[in-house]
């Protein structure tokens, strides 16, 4: 919802909270509750909150994003791909920049040239981000440091893979591959290996401030 700037996000993040502190609710008056009861609860709730929301609130985003013809492919930065270093977390907002200049509205004639243009500059992007975290990665002394340069790596063979076959793929094949390079690359590379950097940070600052307790 972020991503598409719907409108309505405040209030499904209230619709959200809501049902977390209804399950919750509901969960810890169980123990007591007689099985009958239990079911007609757990009825009523689904009904309500899950069929509701879903059929009601969750509708309406499809709706929001075939009004304003959201591109089926958006990329967009979000905050929670933060990993809380700011030159880092830069450098990952400007890759998604980058990224979504490919699939921006142009002629058609235009297209194919575009992503091309937007390859090369992903490459180069990408190159000199993975240097600067790798450089990072080392000065923290972070714990799996080779294991995630070897993820760079390949990273980087797919890219220069894709970039060799480009001129002999369709328009719709080389959208589709770039597409999922993204989703892969990128969004899950972030979120799944650049925000374990986050951890191990988190782990030497406890490490620190457990050794500090110590001396006092
Ligand atoms: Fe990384
Ligand atoms: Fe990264």
């Amino acid at each position: 919802m972020q991503s598409i700037k719907y409108p309505e996000l405040k209030t499904q993040e209230i619709e959200h909270k809501k049902i977390i502190s209804s399950m919750n609710l509901f969960i810890k008056k169980l123990p007591k509750m007689k099985i009958l009861d239990i079911e007609k609860e757990l009825a009523h709730f689904v009904q309500i909150w899950f069929i509701s929301h879903i059929v009601y609130e969750d509708k309406k985003i499809t709706q929001w994003i075939n009004q304003n013809d959201i591109p089926e492919f958006s990329f967009c930065w979000i905050n929670s791909y933060k990993i809380g270093n700011t030159t880092i977390d830069a450098e990952h907002q400007e890759l998604f920049e980058i990224a979504s200049e490919a699939f921006k509205e142009v002629h058609n004639d235009e297209r194919k040239n575009k992503i091309r243009k937007t390859l090369n500059k992903l490459f180069k992007y990408f190159q000199n981000h993975f240097e600067n975290e790798e450089e990072y990665m080392v000065s923290i002394k972070y714990d799996k440091t080779e294991e995630h340069k070897d993820i760079h790596t390949d990273i980087m063979n797919k890219l220069t893979n894709i970039i060799k076959k480009s001129p002999k793929m369709s328009i719709e094949d080389l959208e589709d591959i770039l597409s999922n390079f993204i989703e892969d690359s990128l969004v899950n590379h972030i979120l799944e290996e650049d925000k374990k950097i986050t951890y191990w940070v988190e782990f030497l600052e406890d490490i620190k401030e457990s050794k500090e307790l110590k001396e006092l």
